[in-house]
């Protein structure tokens, strides 16, 4: 054969190999890079899978939800360290502004009393829930019916700790701040000896509250009216404790006499 041409020839076979070769690590990147909605619809935001997701598995997407911090000053020059809100004034608020989440997840007292996951909070996302007749057998709505979905249940989630004082149930004339005094401000003035069985869920630290709650009732009021997002208090359950009358107040007829199921569950991920 002509060597120019046999030249050619492995010229264009190495020309084509190159080419394929290329279009083939393409093809793979194609492969392997996350598709956004294929994340969108991940099953971990769904039932059942969410149930037993870990907070490393949604972090492995979502890790800007711990990592993100405020700024320290507004764009308008003000300080976040000298614009506090009244609910960042409870004693036990420390350091500086941060993000919601890292509040009830990362700061030091967050971590010292709760032990929340993702996943107390976040029940399910389904992005075909965030806005309104959405589904195709929904009947047309008016304008007046539109109310976005929120991600997270307040009622049976944020109610749970940011609810009002219960004075009413516990016979006292006020609310805590009014009253603390005349209590020597100490819960355990009668929580020594009533609804002692408490707190034990999967999300909180039961005994470092008891221990940090005994020195300043701060850190149960914090909880129970400190912070207080609604006008009511949760309906607790009322777990039996040792002397517990038999006899059940009218209040609290309609109670469940155990925590919530969800968080009594002893979580593998512990
Ligand atoms: C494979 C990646 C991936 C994993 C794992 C994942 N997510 Fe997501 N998630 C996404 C993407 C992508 C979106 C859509 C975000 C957007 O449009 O801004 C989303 C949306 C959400 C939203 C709604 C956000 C919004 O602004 O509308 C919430 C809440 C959420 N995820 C929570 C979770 C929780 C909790 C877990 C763990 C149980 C989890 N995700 C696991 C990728 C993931
Ligand atoms: C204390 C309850 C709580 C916990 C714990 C929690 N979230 Fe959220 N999360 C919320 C609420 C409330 C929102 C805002 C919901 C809305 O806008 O309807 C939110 C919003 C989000 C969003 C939307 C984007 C954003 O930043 O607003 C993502 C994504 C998300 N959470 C993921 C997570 C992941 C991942 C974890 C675990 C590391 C987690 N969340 C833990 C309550 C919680
Ligand atoms: C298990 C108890 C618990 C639950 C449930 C809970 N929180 Fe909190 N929340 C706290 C505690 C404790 C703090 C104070 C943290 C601190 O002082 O560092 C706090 C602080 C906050 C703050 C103030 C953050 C800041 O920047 O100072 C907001 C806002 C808030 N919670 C909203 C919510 C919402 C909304 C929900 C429901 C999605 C919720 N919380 C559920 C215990 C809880
Ligand atoms: C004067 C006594 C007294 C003091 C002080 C007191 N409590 Fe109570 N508390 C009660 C009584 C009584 C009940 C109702 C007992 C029952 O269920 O029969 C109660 C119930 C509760 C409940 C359950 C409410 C419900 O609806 O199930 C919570 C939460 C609570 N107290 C928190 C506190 C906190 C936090 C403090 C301090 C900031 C405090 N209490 C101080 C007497 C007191
Ligand atoms: C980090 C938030 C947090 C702190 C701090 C806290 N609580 Fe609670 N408390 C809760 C939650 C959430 C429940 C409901 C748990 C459940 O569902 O059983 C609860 C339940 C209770 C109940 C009802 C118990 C039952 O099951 O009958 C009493 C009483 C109570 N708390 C008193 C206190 C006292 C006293 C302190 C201080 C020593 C305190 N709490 C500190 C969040 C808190």
């Amino acid at each position: 054969m002509n060597k120019k041409l046999l030249g050619s020839l492995l010229l264009v076979i190495a020309v084509v190999l190159v080419g394929a070769g290329l279009w083939w690590t393409n093809a793979m990147k194609t492969e392997v890079r996350p598709d956004y909605l294929r994340a969108v619809y991940d099953p971990i935001h769904f039932k059942p899978a969410i149930d037993k997701a870990t907070n490393e598995q949604c972090l492995a997407c979502h890790a800007e939800v711990l990592s993100d911090k405020v700024r320290p000053t507004s764009p308008a020059g003000v300080k976040a360290a000298d614009a506090k809100a009244w609910y960042q004034v409870v004693s036990t608020y420390t350091g500086e502004q941060d993000t919601f989440h890292r509040r009830h997840m990362v700061t030091d007292f967050s971590k010292s009393v709760m032990n929340m996951k993702c996943t107390t909070c976040h029940q399910g996302n389904d992005p075909r829930e965030e806005a309104p007749g959405s589904s195709a057998t929904a009947l047309p709505q008016t304008t007046t019916d539109i109310t976005l979905r929120k991600h997270v249940n307040p009622e049976t989630v944020c109610l749970l700790c940011h609810g009002k004082f219960p004075h009413q149930v516990m016979g006292l004339p006020g609310d805590w701040r009014e009253i603390r005094e005349s209590m020597g401000n100490n819960c355990m003035a009668c929580h020594q000896a009533i609804r002692t069985t408490r707190h034990q869920v999967n999300y909180l630290k039961a005994a470092e509250i008891e221990k940090l709650g005994s020195a300043n009732s701060e850190v149960c009021y914090g909880c129970h009216g400190g912070r207080a997002w609604f006008r009511i208090s949760h309906p607790y359950a009322r777990n039996p404790w040792p002397g517990m009358s038999t006899e059940v107040p009218d209040w609290a007829k309609d109670r469940p006499t155990k925590s919530e199921l969800r968080f009594l569950e002893k979580l593998a991920r512990e």
